[in-house]
């Protein structure tokens, strides 16, 4: 598997404008976009330091997985995003490993980018995700 980078750190938020507001106010860092999928039902903004972007993940309502996470842990770090040539290649790749990602395909995530996850308990406490920049 070829890992470029890191793309992005996941933030959980209760108020996602809020703490935007603090990043790009107060750190001075820009917002490069802001957006809502639907399908995931979650509320993005992104905001850029160099090479990489902070993910700021609001829950709407129907959403589960950082709803949960804001109840048991409160807001802070939910995941690190690694950026692969081809994330279903590297799907393929972690399942000959032994591993289990959390979708059999990859998804269509946050800017359009295919994703995929690995859960925590699969790799020592951090949940990973994997993503593929849009061609
Ligand atoms: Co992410």
């Amino acid at each position: 598997m070829n890992i470029r980078k890191i793309e992005h750190l996941g933030i959980a938020c209760r108020d996602v404008e809020k703490v935007a507001g603090f990043y790009s106010q107060v750190l001075g860092l820009p917002i490069v976009s802001r957006e809502t999928i639907e399908a995931m039902h979650l509320k993005v903004i992104k905001v850029r330091t160099g090479e990489s972007v902070l993910e700021l993940l609001e829950p709407l309502e129907g959403e589960s997985v950082i709803r949960t996470f804001l109840d048991k842990k409160g807001e802070g770090f939910h995941h690190v995003c690694f950026e692969v040539e081809d994330v279903r290649a590297a799907t393929g790749e972690l399942k000959a490993n032994g591993l289990i990602p959390i979708w059999e395909e990859p998804k269509v995530g946050a800017g359009g980018r295919r994703v995929n996850f690995l859960r925590p308990g699969q790799t020592f406490g951090v949940l990973i995700e994997l993503n593929q920049a849009v061609e």
